[in-house]
């Protein structure tokens, strides 16, 4: 034990001191390490509905990769909570990647409301119809050919080439940042620190099992070195953690302060008619909730208090009713929030429909939106 830590310093990566034979000590303590963690997950990965386990792998089951490329895309900044709770439904909805190229993409974009962002959704659409158009239906399984698909950016190519094909791609999410972070005591902030945090993560994966390897890490950042208090006692990695080891778990990642998020600021317009349905439109493709159903209202502008004006839908006698806010990564959006009736003889411009609120497939923002308009005693008729 004493040896082995004064051969590799709590940084892990090769001392100067270290003599360079082929197979080093340092090898055999990383393989050590990669082994502690496959040991782990042996015994502890969670059972996830996308997930084929360490044990069914061994028996030879080979993973889909339509169901890692599906579940990869709704984990993009959705917890798996609230994945498990919807990736079900929309593999009984899309069972293959042919049905969702053939699917109507509006389908897809209402079956995602509420999972945030939905350029992904417009994705998921596009890359199942490249993948059928392009590939014959069949994913690529290389880093390098899924990045070309719509939604695939570095980190989900890795982590589909890993876990569906079984390639040695270095998978390094939210989670695995900061697991590498501690185990190699990274004191540069992120987010200057990735490259140096891919690296340290290379040093450490091992040479198979690559897809059992990503998952564990995954599981270990959720369950073990979650970000506040991690329980160090239960991690496969604590003995050659340098974060654990200087008792400094909770110092790490080191992150730069935080930019202030834009405050944004808009109208939204909720008009009633008498048989309790409310005016909606497409957004615009492009932007925030791009092509998602809203209510009609102003842009949203930056440090902006935008007022009820003339892009108001009909002339007739607005109220307020409160303010909605939503929180996106860089953005604070407030919008204001006017209802009335829609007087005798009103009609809707083009793109415009009437639909009962309970029946209307919003993204969250809109939701709150409409719940403040409906709450109002007038409208409820
Ligand atoms: N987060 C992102 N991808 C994941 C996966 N495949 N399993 C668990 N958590 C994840």
């Amino acid at each position: 034990m004493t040896r082995q830590k004064k051969l590799f310093p709590s940084t892990g990566r090769p001392s100067e001191s270290e003599p360079s034979t082929g197979r080093s000590a340092r090898d055999d303590a990383t393989r050590h390490r990669a082994r502690a963690v496959l040991r782990w997950y042996d015994s502890h990965a969670r059972a996830l509905p996308w997930r084929v386990g360490p044990q069914a792998i061994k028996d030879g089951a080979v993973p889909d990769p339509y169901r890692v490329w599906l579940s990869e895309i709704m984990l993009q900044q959705t917890t798996v909570a609230t994945v498990i709770n919807r990736y079900q439904e929309f593999l009984s909805r899309w069972p293959n990647v042919g049905a969702m190229a053939r699917s109507d993409r509006d389908d897809i974009l209402a079956a995602w409301a509420g999972l945030g962002y939905y350029a992904r959704a417009r994705n998921l659409h596009k890359c199942a119809q490249m993948v059928v158009d392009v590939y014959g239906g069949v994913f690529p399984d290389t880093e390098d050919e899924l990045r070309k698909l719509p939604g695939i950016g570095d980190y989900t190519a890795a982590a589909i080439a890993a876990i569906a094909f079984n390639r040695r791609a270095i998978v390094v999410d939210g989670n695995i940042e900061r697991i590498m972070a501690r185990v190699f005591s990274i004191e540069t902030p992120l987010p200057v620190a990735k490259v140096e945090i891919k690296q340290a993560a290379e040093t450490l994966w091992p040479k198979s099992r690559h897809g059992d390897f990503a998952q564990s890490l995954m599981d270990i950042g959720a369950e073990i070195c979650r970000p506040k208090s991690p329980s160090c006692l239960l991690c496969p990695l604590r003995k050659g953690c340098g974060a654990h080891n200087a008792g400094r778990a909770q110092d790490f990642p080191v992150k730069a302060p935080k930019a202030e998020k834009v405050r944004r600021n808009g109208v939204v317009y909720a008009l009633a008619n008498g048989k309790g349905e409310i005016l909606f439109e497409r957004r615009p493709e492009k932007g925030l909730l791009g092509g998602m159903l809203g209510l009609p209202g102003s842009a949203w502008v930056d440090n902006g208090a935008p007022v009820l004006g003339k892009d108001a839908p009909a002339q007739v006698q607005w109220s307020h009713c409160g303010d909605v806010v939503h929180l996106f990564t860089h953005i604070h959006l407030s919008l204001d929030v006017y209802t009335a009736l829609a007087p005798k003889g009103f009609r809707r411009a083009n793109g415009q429909k009437w639909i009962l609120p309970e029946r209307a497939d919003l993204p969250t923002l809109m939701r709150k939106a409409v719940d403040c308009a409906t709450s109002r005693e007038e409208n409820k008729k």
